[in-house]
């Protein structure tokens, strides 16, 4: 096996999934905003420390993608955040892209920009530390799109981020969100998520990308927050497993979910659902932001004497998605997550 391919299963090891702490600090201002939290880079800083040294969560943490000015902070004592994790046996990943902006002929649609200059960027991010990167682009559906042209100006550029990454040593985790905001029923979000993501595997093998170093990062098939509908988990399983078994070869090395917006009960449920469905061609975990960051963030709300309770807090939503991704999460043990999710809602 190569170093991609270690690097690939050391994020995709059995019991563990991945954290997106990537947000931009735009995305984490607002975040903080909603909560009263000042935002500053030294708050953001010990924000971020609270999630990656919370107690014993390298036992589920895999790895944890990093903001450019995150990778580049350091705990309390001055231990780099890269080396920090690196010394817990959880690898550092940093996002890569510059963000969206709108494409020019197609209302309502994005295009996400960052490949000038990224061979560079990606060398001084391996030299940080970074084993890892991911790229997101984001599709809005309605009767009117995805379109082509956005589809295929978004897969064309993750297709070519992808080649970047693998040549500087980095495995591309490539993320074609299917917004979960959206008017879409259950079957126009399985017919989007397909098309996405059988151009993506079009792309990169136009590319030439080794798919056994490569990770998709995807929405799971869904009814939109807009429709009424609430999809069950099972319904949610048999959608998103069907998609993936049509559209990603067996060669991929690995496949995570974000959670784009879902409750962290809601997302942790439709896990538990896809993974009791059992054995997969690749393995497939998550790769959360909010389902398991936003009752930590709450609990913390920016003050030191709060740490230990939303690193609690944290380490249980973490804990049970990767209990859930193996089918084996059990709501009401002794450290089900709802007490904390609840408890921290109210507060
Ligand atoms: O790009 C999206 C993040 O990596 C995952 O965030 O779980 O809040 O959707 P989310």
């Amino acid at each position: 096996m190569g170093q991609l391919q270690d690097t690939v299963q050391a994020l995709l090891a059995e019991n563990k999934g991945l954290l997106a702490a990537d947000e931009s600090s735009k995305s984490a201002q607002k975040r903080f905003d909603a909560l009263g939290i000042p935002c500053t880079d030294e708050t953001r800083r010990q924000y971020r420390q609270m999630l990656m040294t919370a107690p014993g969560i390298e036992e589920y943490l895999s790895g944890v993608i990093f903001y450019d000015e995150t990778i580049r902070q350091a705990t309390d004592d001055g231990t780099p955040f890269p080396q920090y994790l690196q010394s817990k046996g959880i690898v550092p990943g940093i996002k890569v892209d510059k963000g969206l902006v709108d494409l020019d002929n197609f209302t309502g649609e994005t295009i996400t920009e960052g490949l000038d200059g990224l061979a560079e960027r990606l060398r001084e991010y391996y030299e940080l530390g970074a084993r890892f990167a991911k790229w997101r682009a984001a599709f809005s559906i309605s009767d009117a799109t995805p379109t082509q042209g956005s589809m295929h100006a978004n897969l064309h550029t993750m297709a070519r981020y992808a080649t970047l990454c693998q040549s500087a040593g980095i495995v591309p985790i490539v993320e074609p969100e299917v917004l979960y905001d959206g008017p879409q029923d259950l079957s126009k979000a399985h017919e989007a998520t397909e098309s996405i993501l059988k151009l993506l595997v079009q792309m990169l093998k136009a590319y030439r990308v080794d798919l056994s170093g490569c990770i998709v990062k995807t929405s799971m098939v869904l009814a939109g927050k807009q429709s009424g509908a609430t999809s069950s988990p099972d319904e949610v399983a048999e959608h998103t497993l069907v998609v993936l078994n049509e559209a990603i070869p067996a060669t991929m090395g690995g496949v995570v979910f974000l959670s784009g917006g879902q409750t962290p009960e809601q997302a942790r449920d439709n896990l538990q659902a896809i993974g009791s469905r059992g054995k997969q061609p690749w393995p497939i975990t998550f790769s959360f932001s909010r389902a398991v960051q936003d009752p930590a963030m709450k609990a913390w709300a920016g003050k030191s004497e709060n740490v230990a309770n939303a690193q609690k807090i944290y380490f249980e939503l973490t804990k049970a998605c990767a209990e859930a991704r193996q089918g084996k999460f059990k709501a009401n043990e002794s450290g089900s997550t709802d007490n904390f999710v609840s408890a921290s809602q109210d507060s």
